[in-house]
């Protein structure tokens, strides 16, 4: 087998991935869905170790953006919710991509990705290149449809989610209310998420069915910082070293900030190197309409876009988006229902303010109204009275929450942790001699097994009972793994495939057949030095929690 590295992710090659998709199946990482039936494009199974990978990941992020904080708490809300939160997201008018049909092959591609399709009938050339006649480009609605109850009729349609975050704001004043939060506060929640996605790619890169782990962060806006702290803070005066900083002065770009840094660390706890991680600050043309900012978190696959000199640029892993009040303003226009909150430190700073002061801030907290209200197509003189009264209701305390809102995919995350530890070098045998080994470099807190426990033989009683002795003292610690067939060296290589950080060998010295003061030792393996060390097993458990924390 021809070495194959993506240590250097600049030489990244086609037959990486390859290999990448192959090991995921034989493995028991991902599989197609439905394969049994010839498969379903877009929709894919985790596999033993594949859903032990993504747990660890939900886990970490929950234990990270959740139990490590005070101001974020969860959620967990329906897949099928009313529909007409979709109509006050805009997902049912504008949750679209552009579409062609092809009259030679009849297929039906993006628009925007022609160049980057292979041509079904001729795949050597793409979509954009290729002979046949194209219809032009018209939206194509991502939400999968269903409907509810047992009459399939229009007032009964309802959609998948396409994205948790909705649910988050559907139920903001309900958790804000009952987990007694005031704003700066979040609310996480990890779920599938649904989208007919024209052209699935890129192997579960782009799928129709996914995981999100999303944030919704809610601010003041920043006439009430201003109001409050005197001035919004810029950017680059806040200290992101900070554990506990004081957030008093904090505007969205200074929260935008945060959660850009704070993100990129945890993908960087996870063993993410800062090579592979690009920041890309999205240009003003490419915004969502609603949105003031938003900052790609981008990871180096071996495949994707790359630069004019063949630099991979990155595929996209996060969005972390400075949304404005506008999803929570929707969400009270559509429903009826206040999304409001009062903010007993606005109010009693109003008090204090200089005339000027006040009428300045009350200005321009009335026009971001009237910007909001105008761009959602109330008729002006509506939008006027609307901003009027909300600009009234400011002066007393209340407003519309601002927010940050960092959206990962745990497909993707997944994807990328195997495509970055993804490797292959040469290990000894059970002889000595050095043969080719797949190895899974994965940072050991994302291993989907963390401990392997063998019995040097399977056919000597005593060292059976004392490997099961010692899974059994490992397994309500860690994920670990009992195998007793096969030579070792062969069941150390499967566990190098999988990606198990440390493996475990009871032998004759463990029985004290050797030397007596081996008694009860083990041998711990380590995957990527292959160094073994002599561990007594009265101390293994914090010996190996000690290095998978
Ligand atoms: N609430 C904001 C939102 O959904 P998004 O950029 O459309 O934003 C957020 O999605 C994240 O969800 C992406 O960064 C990606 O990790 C993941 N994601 C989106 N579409 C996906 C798909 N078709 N397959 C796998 N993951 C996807």
């Amino acid at each position: 087998m021809a070495q194959v590295t993506n240590k250097d992710a600049s030489v990244p090659t086609a037959d990486l991935m390859d290999r990448i998709v192959s090991l995921c199946k034989r493995r028991g990482f991902i599989y197609q869905s439905s394969e049994i039936y010839g498969g379903i494009n877009g929709f894919w199974d985790y596999g033993p170790l594949g859903v032990e990978l993504k747990n660890n990941i939900k886990m970490l992020w929950w234990h990270a953006m959740t139990r490590l904080r005070d101001d974020v708490v969860g959620l967990d809300a329906t897949i099928i919710m009313h529909p007409r939160i979709w109509k006050a997201s805009g997902h049912v008018d504008t949750f679209s991509d552009p579409m062609v049909d092809c009259k030679k092959c009849k297929g039906r591609f993006r628009a925007d990705q022609l160049a980057e399709t292979p041509c079904p009938l001729k795949p050597s050339k793409t979509v954009a290149e290729c002979d046949g006649e194209k219809t032009e480009p018209r939206p194509f609605n991502l939400m999968f449809k269903t409907t509810v109850g047992p009459i399939e009729s229009e007032e009964n349609v309802a959609y998948l989610r396409p994205e948790t975050a909705q649910a988050i704001f559907a139920q903001f004043k309900t958790v804000l209310e009952t987990a007694r939060q005031k704003v700066p506060f979040g609310i996480a929640q990890i779920g599938k998420a649904f989208r007919n996605e024209v052209t699935p790619r890129n192997y579960t890169f782009r799928s129709r069915e996914f995981e999100q782990m999303e944030l919704e962060f809610f601010i003041r806006p920043d006439e009430a910082v201003e109001a409050i702290a005197g001035r919004v803070l810029e950017p680059d005066e806040i200290d992101l070293t900070d554990p506990r900083p004081d957030t008093t002065a904090w505007g969205w770009k200074a929260w935008l900030k945060y959660w850009v840094a704070q993100r990129m660390r945890w993908y960087e706890s996870l063993g993410l190197p800062r090579a592979k991680l690009v920041e890309y600050w999205q240009k003003p043309d490419e915004l969502a309409h609603y949105a003031k900012a938003c900052v790609d978190i981008l990871f180096k696959f071996p495949f994707g876009k790359r630069d004019a000199s063949g630099e991979l640029i990155g595929e996209e892993l996060e969005g972390i988006a400075a949304r404005s009040d506008f999803d929570l303003s929707q969400h009270q226009r559509f429903s009826g229902r206040p999304m409001t909150v009062f903010d007993e430190e606005l109010k009693n700073a109003w008090g204090k303010l200089a005339p000027d002061k006040q009428s300045a801030l009350r200005s321009r907290y009335r026009q971001s109204r009237l910007d909001y209200y105008l761009k959602a197509g109330e008729p002006p003189e509506k939008a006027r009275a609307l901003a009027d009264a909300d600009a009234e209701a400011f002066t007393k305390g209340y407003y519309i929450p601002h927010v940050i809102e960092p959206s990962a995919g745990v497909d993707r995350l997944a994807l990328a942790l195997i495509c970055n530890a993804y490797d292959e070098d040469t290990a000894p045998d059970e002889h000595g001699n050095p043969e080719p080994r797949v190895v899974l470099r994965f940072q050991p807190r994302v291993a989907p097994v963390k401990v392997a426990v063998f019995p040097l033989l399977k056919n000597r009683p005593a060292l059976v009972q004392k490997a099961r002795e010692v899974y059994e003292l490992l397994r309500p610690h860690m994920k670990a793994f009992y195998d007793d067939a096969g030579a070792i060296g062969r069941r150390y290589r499967r566990q190098d495939e999988a990606g198990t950080p440390y493996c475990v060998t009871i032998d004759f010295e463990t029985l004290g057949e050797k030397a007596p003061e081996l008694r009860d030792t083990v041998t711990v393996r380590e995957r990527d030095s292959m160094r073994q060390d002599r561990v007594k097993i009265s101390e293994l458990v914090g010996y190996l929690l000690e290095k998978i924390r």
